[in-house]
Formats: structure tokens, sequence, C-alpha cells
């Protein structure tokens, strides 16, 4: 009986180390026997975002504000009252390093409004 016993474990021992290499087996297998990855360059073309404000009002938008946004974004925010708009102007300088001039907060705080002011601010 105790033979037995012993010859079991034995027997389950050898199946372990069995599974233990053929699970390592197969990642070693996929490292050294999978085909070499080759690269090659693609064409894409992206949608064109090249567009400039124009008209009245616009020298300023396009020198300081498409240096990070395209017109869509600007186009797409809410219509602001002049305080906002400063306070937007003031803040895309202090918080984000945009490199507008003191002396032209003003003619720009006029731009924005121009395009997209609001006379009153815009209910939330
Ligand atoms: C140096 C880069 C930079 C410049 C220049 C810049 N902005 Fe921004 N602006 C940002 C960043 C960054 C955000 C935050 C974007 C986000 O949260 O997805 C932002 C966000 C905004 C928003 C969204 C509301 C908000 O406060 O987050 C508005 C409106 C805006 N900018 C207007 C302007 C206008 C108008 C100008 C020109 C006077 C301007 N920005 C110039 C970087 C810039």
């Amino acid at each position: 009986m105790k033979h037995l016993l012993v010859n079991g474990s034995l027997s389950f021992l050898c199946l372990q180390i069995f599974c233990s290499l053929s699970i390592l087996a197969e990642p070693l297998k996929a490292i050294s026997g999978s085909p070499k990855i080759t690269l090659k360059s693609e064409k894409i073309t992206l949608p064109q975002d090249s567009k400039v404000f124009t008209g009245i009002g616009s020298n300023h938008l396009n020198q300081y504000c498409l240096i990070c946004h395209s017109c869509e974004y600007l186009n797409d925010q809410p219509a602001l009252t002049r305080n906002m708009w400063e306070k937007e102007v003031l803040k895309m300088k202090s918080s984000y390093g945009a490199p507008i001039p003191d002396a032209d907060v003003k003619i720009l705080v006029e731009e924005l409004y121009q395009k997209f002011g609001a006379p009153i601010a815009p209910k939330k």
C-alpha cells in the first residue's frame, strides 16, 4: 500500500513537471518562432484645417488664438460678453502661456466680442 502511494505521488510529480515545461514552452515558441515584423510607410491625408478668420477684426484672432486653436474651436464656443471674453483671454495668457502682449488684450477682446459676442451672459 505504502509502495503504491509513493509511486502515485511520483507520477503526479512527473505530471506536474511535464505540465510546467509545456506551459513554459509556448511563450518561448512565440518568441523564437514568430515572423519578423516589417514596418512599412503609409500615406494618410488629414482633414484640412488651414482656415483663418477673415474680415474686419480678424488680425489679432489669427495672430494669437490660432497658435493653439482652430477657427472651428472658437466658432463652437458659446457667445460671451466683453467681460467674459476678457477673462478668457487673460486665462489663455496666465494658465496656458499664450504669448499675448498686455497692450493687445483690449483689441483682442473687442475682436472676440464683435465675432462671438453676447450682449448679456448666456444662460447656463
Ligand atoms: C498657448 C496656447 C493657447 C493660445 C495661444 C490660446 N489658447 Fe485657448 N486654450 C488653450 C488650452 C490648452 C485650452 C484648454 C483646452 C481644453 O481644456 O481642452 C484652451 C481653451 C480655450 C477655450 C475653452 C474654454 C476654456 O476656458 O477652457 C476658449 C474659449 C479659448 N481657449 C479661447 C482662446 C482665445 C480667444 C484665444 C486667443 C486670444 C486663445 N484661446 C489662445 C490654449 C491656448
